[in-house]
């Protein structure tokens, strides 16, 4: 898989692309990740890349023309366009397993005050925002999608064994329908820990008792916790 990333600050990826599971899978070409500075697209003397917003207000506007002309320089046949955007579509584990099955996607990282409308109308395919919140740039937004998406490409993580037990992966059946579940409690050695044991099903060796517990806990988590998942009102 490839993916670009549009920034006006590009340096805001260098240190996570270099220290992480991601770059090991750069290193062996299962992944091409760059980043590229939107400001190398303007053509303007000082490389202006925003403007003020047509009918006043407050902030700056990002222009059409430079955004445009990234996406020209970087996309190919079939190539999906992400816009970050916290008005966007809301990111979830099932837009990220949509996404990890893409050859080619670019994401550019919006500003907050806002993006040319008509660079969005013409040039993106999908804008997201990763929660009801707001983040001055959609650097930080952008690198939750990446890592998100990558680490379901097959290679990536060194095993993909446990990707489908982990909380949000669609693999449960409830009530006759697909839902989503949040991970059961996990434990490790010293079997007692400041007077807290070990649930005991976990050393029994029985991987039938242990698989049942552990299912049994996953629900239990998702009722007190997550109560939405099940009763289908996220999205
Ligand atoms: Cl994608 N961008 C910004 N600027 N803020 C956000 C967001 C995105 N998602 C949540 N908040």
């Amino acid at each position: 898989m490839k993916i670009d990333i549009v920034s006006l600050f590009p340096n805001f990826f260098t240190s996570p692309l270099n220290e992480s599971l991601i770059a090991k899978a750069v290193q062996n070409k299962i992944l091409e990740i760059d980043v590229h500075n939107l400001r190398d697209y303007s053509n303007l003397p000082h490389k202006q890349v925003d403007d003020t917003p047509y009918g006043g207000g407050a902030g700056m506007v990002l222009k059409p023309d430079v955004l445009a002309a990234a996406i020209k320089d970087l996309r190919r046949e079939g190539s999906l366009v992400i816009l970050t955007e916290p008005t966007g579509e809301k990111f979830t584990q099932r837009k990220a397993a949509e996404l990890s099955k893409k050859n080619h996607l670019i994401i550019v990282c919006g500003r907050y005050e806002g993006v040319d409308q008509r660079f969005k109308d013409k040039y993106v395919d999908t804008e997201i925002s990763i929660g009801d919140y707001v983040l001055n740039g959609g650097e930080g937004a952008a690198w939750v999608i990446l890592e998100t998406i990558v680490r379901l490409v097959p290679g990536v993580l060194g095993s993909e064994a446990s990707l489908g037990e982990e909380s949000f992966s669609v693999s449960r059946s409830w009530e006759g329908k697909e839902i989503q579940t949040l991970e059961y409690p996990q434990y490790t050695r010293p079997e007692v820990f400041e007077g807290q044991h070990v649930p005991k099903v976990l050393l029994s060796g029985n991987h039938q008792e242990i698989s049942e517990w552990r299912k049994n806990q996953s629900l239990i988590k998702t009722k007190k916790l997550r109560g939405d998942l099940l009763t289908g009102t996220d999205q």
